[in-house]
């Protein structure tokens, strides 16, 4: 995404500037073209030429001298890139930002930016970080476009611990993506995704659940939110890490599941439901853990757990984007055109678990989309590319089109008292 991508990094004096240094190797890697300017500070943390070598530019400094290519760096570097990132940023380069004081290079470059987006992380310690009038500032900041990047919380270098810390490398670097990779077609829309594998407990030390491990419901958030969507994650135990830039809401259960979705459902333009919820759960949930008996086979009463996915179709609102998921071992276009007419879903993606490259774990999918009007099976394609086409056929629907003008879906907006909230 950011290959040929013009990438200006500003860095300020922290002793986090090291992670820069991976991003750069990062942005070399994606094929982007980076340009760094450091304050005196930064370069009392690292080197420049940790970033010269890296970047293959030369690093533009704190001096109006000689040394730099143009006389006017911090007015034609701006205007050359395609989006700027100063990280780290001190308490003090975000208040010269937020007042427009141009007395180094750095800064000079942040005031004589006008035409890309701007990006700024934060990193300093956590009292520095909560002073009100930091965060004064970066108000400021926001209210005038730029995107402030939330700092990390843990242990600080000084000993203390709390918000402050700047992110890695890898986080920055979708922080890039999300603003100039992609196309920028899901911004406005809010997309509710779940994923995982729900666990129902069975006693205090067992549960029952299943082989998910929330790798196309994570493709889909990050794919939402690259492509400038608000997104709420609603994860169940996952084998994968949760992407960056979407709200995370950790749940266990099926029950903790559907009372997360019922939370969030009225704000939504999209429901994607990705997760593997369990259709049963334990009748009873034995209190103390369960103590095995010498030759007694052991019968486990299960009763059936909400189904979430009906539940939203039943109260969805007609311009409301419903999309489930079927995983089945046989018959899987038949069960999936069912779900689809059941779940007054606007789109099924049936996955094909038997076939080499799909299902549980891997990276990639082969799926079928199925649809009302029509069924196309997908190539082999990378996760990522899955989610992407699943979103095409959001911004195609009729739900975001007409008004959900669909022949199996009933019921008007106030069904069911669910309105958006503005
Ligand atoms: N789903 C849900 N709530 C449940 C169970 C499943 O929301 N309690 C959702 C899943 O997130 C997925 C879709 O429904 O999007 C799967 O449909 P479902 O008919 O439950 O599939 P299976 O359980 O796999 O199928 P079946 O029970 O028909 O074998």
């Amino acid at each position: 995404m950011l290959k040929g991508k013009r990438i200006l990094l500003g860095l300020s004096g922290s002793i986090s500037a090291y992670k820069i240094a991976h991003l750069a190797s990062l942005l070399k890697q994606a094929g982007a073209d980076t340009r760094v300017i450091m304050t005196k500070n930064a370069c009392r943390f690292i080197d420049p030429i940790v970033f010269d070598t890296l970047t293959g530019n030369r690093t533009v400094l704190d001096d109006f001298d000689r040394t730099n290519e143009s006389p006017v760096s911090h007015l034609d570097l701006p205007k050359w890139a395609d989006v700027f990132l100063v990280a780290p940023a001190s308490a003090d380069i975000i208040a010269k930002a937020a007042y427009g004081i141009a007395d180094d290079m750095l800064s000079s470059a942040i005031v004589g930016a006008f035409s890309c987006p701007l990006l700024i992380s934060p990193a300093m310690n956590v009292h520095m970080f909560e002073n009100a009038a930091v965060q004064e500032n970066l108000e400021k900041l926001r209210s005038r476009g730029w995107t402030v990047v939330a700092p990390g919380c843990g242990y600080q270098a000084c000993g203390d611990s709390g918000n402050g810390r700047l992110p890695e490398g890898e986080e920055l670097f979708e922080w890039l993506e999300r603003s100039c990779g992609a196309e920028k077609d899901l911004s406005g829309r809010t997309i509710l995704v779940t994923a995982g594998a729900t666990r129902e407990p069975i006693d205090p030390v067992r549960f029952i659940t299943n082989r998910s491990t929330g790798k196309m419901g994570c493709a889909l958030a990050r794919a939402a939110a690259l492509r400038g969507a608000e997104v709420t994650l609603i994860a169940a135990d996952m084998r994968v890490e949760a992407p960056n830039l979407v709200r995370t809401v950790r749940v266990s259960s099926a029950a903790e599941m559907f009372e997360a979705v019922k939370c969030r459902m009225a704000e939504a333009d999209a429901l994607l439901m990705a997760a593997a919820v369990a259709d049963y759960r334990p009748a009873v949930v034995a209190r103390e853990k369960i103590k095995k008996r010498d030759g007694e086979a052991v019968t486990l009463p299960l009763e059936r757990t909400d189904d979430i996915l009906l539940w939203c179709g039943e109260r969805r609102r007609k311009t409301q984007f419903l999309c489930g998921f079927a995983m089945e071992t046989e018959h899987l276009l038949e069960h999936a055109a069912e779900k689809l007419k059941k779940k007054r879903a606007d789109l099924i993606v049936a996955n094909h678990l038997r076939r080499e490259g799909a299902g549980f774990g891997t990276d990639t999918n082969i799926v079928t989309l199925l649809t009302a009007e029509r069924t196309e099976e997908l190539p082999l394609l990378s996760k990522q590319e899955v989610a992407d086409r699943i979103l095409d056929r959001a911004l195609l629907s009729d739900a975001w089109n007409q008004g959900g003008d669909r022949s199996h879906a009933q019921g008007e907006e106030s069904d069911a008292g669910i309105s958006k909230q503005k």
